[in-house]
């Protein structure tokens, strides 16, 4: 017996309603927001992430998928979603009419140690756009986020949000911070001693709840913005206000990613946070593209569904509309019949396929939901009238064979 993968779950046929829900919210907010799909590939040359992501994350350090192709070319399983749609936009010149926004559904890959919420193989919806420095980008992001939260019936996840400034400010952060933990270095964890010294606001993000109590003691990013960062931040959270969203504007949320540069942000449940982003300004550059302002964000789709879940939040279900069930054999091939003018005018039907009996057909129906059980029967095929039985209270309506497939449209439609 071969198990499946540590750290992977398979998406089985009874969740799939839930999943296609979830679709079905991105496809309808990214209509309204005019957010087109993209779609990049699951490998990408190893070289792309180490550029964007950052050598100091532990995406890059310890979580990539890395295998040599067979012509020994190194390459990595994608361990984030932006990296590969920033490739995209470069190399098919996407950047012709500006603001572009785009949007993707995709399987992650990352090595973690699998445990609630974090898996080895993850799905994010994710969204970027590209073109605008102003922060009405941030807010029109930052909207459509909770728009699609809000479509799915959630209306209590928290808006964490900060501002990580520019490359002048952090980098006189970073020292101020780098002194922080040199000074408090016999507390800290390996990791963060490390961080210290490579990247210090790295630090911030540690999972290790005794170095997050001591970094609430930490410099204050607040104290090292320049101007134009301060005044970014200060409209985007103006902009969230108008919006009427709710935010907690915490100064220790710097996310696990290198790239971003002012606004970072998460919406979390609990510590959880189910979709986080923010604006990268410097990544498109970094890949040798031309300067271009950004702003995105990814959703775990895996957190989101659990998180619905254990609010009670119930997901669109399309049921399957009419069973069409044969009394005796000589009533197959009518039934045959009947399924297939059913589907052509776009009512979702079945009829037995392996040779059941009338009350396994029932039960067959029930257990898949179908709302409805036309019975086909010898005295129906004489009289030419077929009971259509409602299986939510059971009563029953008598269809003439030539009222089908209308008679019963309006029937399962009423
Ligand atoms: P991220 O915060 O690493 O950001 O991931 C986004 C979301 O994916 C998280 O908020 C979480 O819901 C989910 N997630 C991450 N890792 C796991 C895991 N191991 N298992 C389950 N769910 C997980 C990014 O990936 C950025 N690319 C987001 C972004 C887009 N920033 C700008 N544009």
């Amino acid at each position: 017996m071969i198990n499946i993968p540590k750290g992977t779950k398979d998406m089985l046929p009874s969740q799939a309603y839930k999943w296609q829900a979830v679709e079905n919210a991105v496809k309808r907010i990214a209509a309204l927001y005019n957010v087109k799909q993209i779609r990049t590939p699951v490998f990408e040359s190893a070289d792309l992430f180490l550029r964007s992501i950052g050598d100091s994350t532990d995406i890059v350090n310890k979580e990539m998928y890395l295998f040599n192709d067979k012509a020994n070319r190194r390459m990595a399983l994608r361990p984030e979603g932006t990296a590969g749609v920033m490739r995209s936009f470069i190399e098919n010149n996407l950047g012709e009419t500006l603001p572009l926004k785009l949007f993707y559904i995709e399987s992650i890959y990352r090595y973690e140690q699998p445990q609630a919420g974090r898996y080895r193989e993850h799905h994010q919806f994710g969204a970027e756009f590209f073109g605008s420095p102003l922060p009405v980008f941030d807010i029109e992001l930052i909207c459509m986020a909770r728009d699609f939260l809000r479509d799915l019936g959630f209306c209590d996840l928290t808006l964490r949000i900060n501002t990580i400034g520019c490359s002048s400010c952090r980098a006189k952060y970073n020292d101020a911070l780098r002194g922080f933990l040199h000074s408090i270095e016999d507390k800290i964890c390996g990791d963060c001693k490390r961080r210290a010294a490579v990247n210090p606001l790295r630090a911030l993000d540690c999972k290790v709840s005794s170095c997050r109590e001591i970094y609430k003691s930490a410099p204050k990013i607040s104290e090292y913005l320049c101007d134009e960062c301060k005044a970014h931040h200060r409209s985007v959270l103006d902009g969230l206000d108008e919006n009427g969203i709710r935010y907690v504007n915490d100064e220790n949320l710097v996310r696990g990613l290198d790239y971003y540069t002012r606004t970072v942000f998460e919406f979390c449940d609990g510590d959880m946070a189910v979709l986080g982003g923010g604006r990268y300004d410097g990544l498109c550059e970094q890949l040798g593209g031309k300067p271009m302002p950004c702003v995105g964000f990814g959703c775990g789709i895996e957190r989101l569904i659990s998180a619905a879940e254990e609010r009670g939040i119930a997901f669109d279900r399309a049921l399957p509309q009419v069973f069409v069930a044969a009394q005796s054999d000589a009533a197959r091939r009518e039934c045959r019949g009947i399924v297939s003018m059913l589907r052509s005018c776009g009512i979702s039907a079945e009829t037995d396929l392996m040779g059941k009996s009338l009350k396994a057909q029932f039960k067959y129906a029930d257990r898949q939901g179908y709302t409805h059980v036309l019975t086909v029967g010898e005295s129906e095929l004489e009289t030419g009238v077929y009971p259509l039985k409602r299986m939510s209270d059971g009563s029953v309506a008598q269809i003439a064979k030539k009222d089908i497939p209308l008679g019963i449209k309006s029937a399962v439609n009423d």
